[in-house]
């Protein structure tokens, strides 16, 4: 219990420390998302000793299959993944598998029955997390039968509940899923992953700006003129639409993601680095955010929907005309906000927060746009124009930081060039990264939950967002609002006018 209460306060220990013995239960074991990333990342942290000494993994899903089966189909997930197989054997002896049907009470007994089996087999003294890889319709049946089933309880060891994002489509139907995963789970039980926070460089940004003294001073209102945060995607809507015509972009990115990507950047710095005080810093943050004007909703924001065009050579369709769509959708597949942090740091800095897909590039992307000089004494000969220090945080592909600044031309003339000062992520490094599902399972398991979403965040950002949702979805000229960009482009044209750092604006930075 000291233990427990240590890790409630986020006292954890260093991510090297081996987890205690645990199960993992897979709910949803036979869908896309065990295969591509669960058991693919569970390997590789068990190939790289991440893994706990003692532990196994009990597939659970509706399919009738034996441990044979389910090894057969996770050895070909893992292959394909290009995992090293040097390990699979030793791994392959702890995979197991359940058929359950998710609303038969009887299922959820012969689980516990078969865990407890297993728990012996494998000397786990009950410790166990379950991973809902369901559809999100799921979660609340699955969350009340857990906790119905007695499978929540902590008597014997501890139990975690890990949860996919979407929480919800509102902040109803998040409060709702809530206190269904209450009623058998308490916060410090519940793990709501957020892949970006688990991305390395997104963990960085918080090192960056509380590790080193010179940021800190200049990070505020006084020097910073405004933010933009980019998360560019090539792909388009894949073969979700399902899900995606009903979510959007604001939805799918905005809630979450960029949410996240705006804490870390925006966020003041807790006194410790333990999970609880860094998520009481972003929930302050979020309840900071200046309410969305709705009765100016457009002056604000920019929603668009990707036409048919070309990308690295390649023909791609219109949204419409994608798989599972409705061929008048009014879905936005690319947004543009504008917003603003009503705190003593932040007053009056714009940030503007953009995430789109079937665009130009792959990117995601924080600048710090600087103000200029207050007082530029080159101005005989140079103009009044000096351009401003630009801090760049490249999250991905590529992991870098640039910081530009102004440097004199080489030669007789008075002229300057902007040059910066370049880190790549990897440089030096002496290991390599996680995957951002290695990370987040690793933690878990540690009851580690500095990276993962705490309710009372969940609920500001979709209480920030609804009136957005709500304006946007019942406003009369909707079609009208919706614009229109050629997939592989950079966006509409008119999220360039909201937003002055926009990528058609600066190609040459792209
Ligand atoms: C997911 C969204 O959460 O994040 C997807 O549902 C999106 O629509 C994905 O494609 C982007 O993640 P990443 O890691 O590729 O930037």
């Amino acid at each position: 219990m000291a233990q427990d209460n240590a890790q409630r306060e986020g006292k954890q220990a260093p991510a090297s420390r081996r987890p205690e013995a645990c199960a993992i239960v897979i709910f949803g074991a036979s869908g896309d998302l065990t295969g591509r990333k669960l058991v693919p990342a569970l390997y590789n942290l068990f190939a790289n000793r991440m893994a706990p000494e003692s532990f196994y993994i009990c597939g659970a899903a509706r399919s009738e299959l034996s441990d044979e089966e389910f090894r057969a189909k996770m050895h070909a997930a893992v292959e394909q993944s290009g995992g090293d197989m040097a390990a699979w054997d030793d791994f392959a002896a702890r995979l197991h598998y359940q058929s359950v049907i998710y609303d038969d009470p009887g299922s959820y007994q012969a689980l516990a029955e078969r865990l407890d089996r297993l728990d012996q087999e494998h000397e786990v003294p009950g410790n166990r997390i379950f991973e809902c890889a369901i559809p999100p319709t799921l979660y609340m049946t699955v969350a009340r039968m857990l906790a119905q089933s007695g499978l929540s309880g902590e008597e014997r060891g501890w139990r975690r509940l890990v949860v996919e994002k979407p929480f919800g489509s509102d902040l109803a139907s998040s409060q709702e899923l809530n206190q269904a995963i209450c009623q058998g789970f308490e916060e410090h039980q519940v793990f709501r992953i957020d892949h970006y926070l688990a991305k390395e460089t997104v963990q960085n940004i918080m090192m960056f700006r509380f590790a080193n003294a010179i940021f800190e001073p200049l990070w505020n209102r006084n020097y910073i003129e405004q933010v933009s945060i980019l998360s560019a995607e090539t792909l388009g809507v894949e073969h979700r639409a399902g899900y995606y015509e009903k979510a959007g972009v604001l939805r799918d990115m905005f809630q979450n993601h960029m949410m996240q990507l705006l804490a870390l950047v925006a966020a003041e710095p807790p006194s410790i680095f333990a999970a609880d005080r860094v998520r009481d810093e972003k929930t302050k943050l979020f309840r900071s955010l200046r309410p969305f004007p709705t009765d100016q909703l457009y002056d604000y924001l920019v929603l668009a929907q990707y036409e048919a065009g070309d990308l690295d050579g390649r023909e791609y369709p219109a949204y419409r005309a994608e798989p599972g769509v409705d061929p008048s959708s009014l879905t936005p597949t690319y947004a543009t906000m504008k917003v603003f942090v009503d705190n003593w740091r932040w007053q009056g800095v714009p940030f503007y927060i953009t995430s789109g897909k079937r665009l130009a590039q792959k990117l995601t992307r924080i600048e710090i746009q600087f103000r200029e000089v207050p007082h530029s004494l080159f101005r005989q000969v140079l103009g009044e124009e000096i351009k401003a220090n630009r801090l760049v945080l490249n999250i991905q592909p590529n992991e870098e930081i640039t910081l530009y600044f102004q440097a004199k031309q080489p030669g007789g003339e008075v002229d300057l060039r902007t040059v910066g000062l370049h880190f790549e992520y990897q440089d030096g490094a002496a290991r390599q990264g996680l995957e951002a599902y290695e990370k987040a399972l690793a933690d878990a398991m540690l009851g580690d939950q500095m990276l993962f979403w705490r309710q009372d965040g969940v609920d500001l950002c979709w209480a920030f967002l609804d009136p957005v949702l709500e304006a946007c979805e019942s406003c009369g000229d909707r079609a009208d609002r919706l614009h229109r960009y050629r997939a592989g482009s950079w966006g509409p044209r008119d999220a360039a006018k909201l937003w002055p750092g926009h990528p058609l604006n600066h190609l040459e930075r792209y």
